[in-house]
């Protein structure tokens, strides 16, 4: 083993509980409690999730990105559509997501199919970012292979002078995803890897609710 040391380190879970008669019936409701949780934590990064797509094989791939809204429809984020996660996202329209917040010892999992979102919802997010993030998204072929730095800058610095306006349209490659779930999963860290865990799937339109072993 490269780094023995690790196998020692272990954080016990003993801040919160989860139970079937505190949580809320509907898991879109439950996650907005957990949200509000985090939210007033104030952690760094609250709405970082962990976003899993798989090829049409199979062959599975994760990154972090931020979410950007969310209510009964699904969970948005926005991203390049021609990236590895929009392309295995074409042709293979599932993911997970996945939070996880170490301070309140809880995580999160949910997964469902996956649709674009409206151009209009896309352009209204991409018109609300700054400046440099609306010209970057012109500038960057998001995961595909670059021979240095200095080629993407150039590119930058061209499309500052474009753009100096500041009216940037948002590219046509570039947009939003909604997660529509058929399965939630809260996570709350208990004392002796004893965890909560409570799951809802989705059946015929109803939320079913079980606890799983943790
Ligand atoms: C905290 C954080 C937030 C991120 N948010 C986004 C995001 O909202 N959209 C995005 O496309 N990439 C985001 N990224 C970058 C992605 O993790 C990833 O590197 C990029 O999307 C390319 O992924 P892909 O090649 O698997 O498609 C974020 C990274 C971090 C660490």
């Amino acid at each position: 083993m490269i780094n023995t040391n690790l196998a020692g380190l272990r954080q016990e879970y003993s801040r919160s509980k989860l139970s079937r008669s505190s949580i809320a019936s509907d898991p879109f409701e439950q996650f907005a409690h957990w949200m509000d949780d985090v939210l007033k934590a104030e952690i760094v990064e609250p709405t970082a999730m962990m976003l899993s797509t798989a090829s049409a094989d199979g062959k599975p791939s994760a990154r972090v990105v931020l979410l950007k809204g969310f209510d009964k429809e699904g969970f948005v984020f926005f991203t390049n559509y021609a990236s590895r996660k929009g392309r295995e996202l074409a042709e293979n329209p599932h993911a997970a997501l996945h939070f996880f917040w170490a301070d309140l010892q809880r995580q999160v999992n949910i997964s469902g199919s996956v649709i674009r979102v409206t151009a209009e919802e896309s352009d209204e997010y991409f018109q609300s970012r700054p400046f440099t993030s609306r010209v970057g998204a012109w500038a960057s072929n998001q995961s595909e292979k670059i021979d240095s730095r200095t080629v993407i800058m150039t590119k930058v610095a061209k499309l500052l002078l474009h753009y100096a306006s500041g009216n940037v349209p948002r590219p046509p490659h570039w947009g939003g995803f909604r997660v529509i779930p058929d399965r939630f999963e809260f996570w709350q860290g208990r004392e002796s890897r004893l965890h909560d865990r409570i799951c809802y799937t989705l059946n015929d339109q109803n939320w079913e609710i079980s606890r799983l072993s943790p």
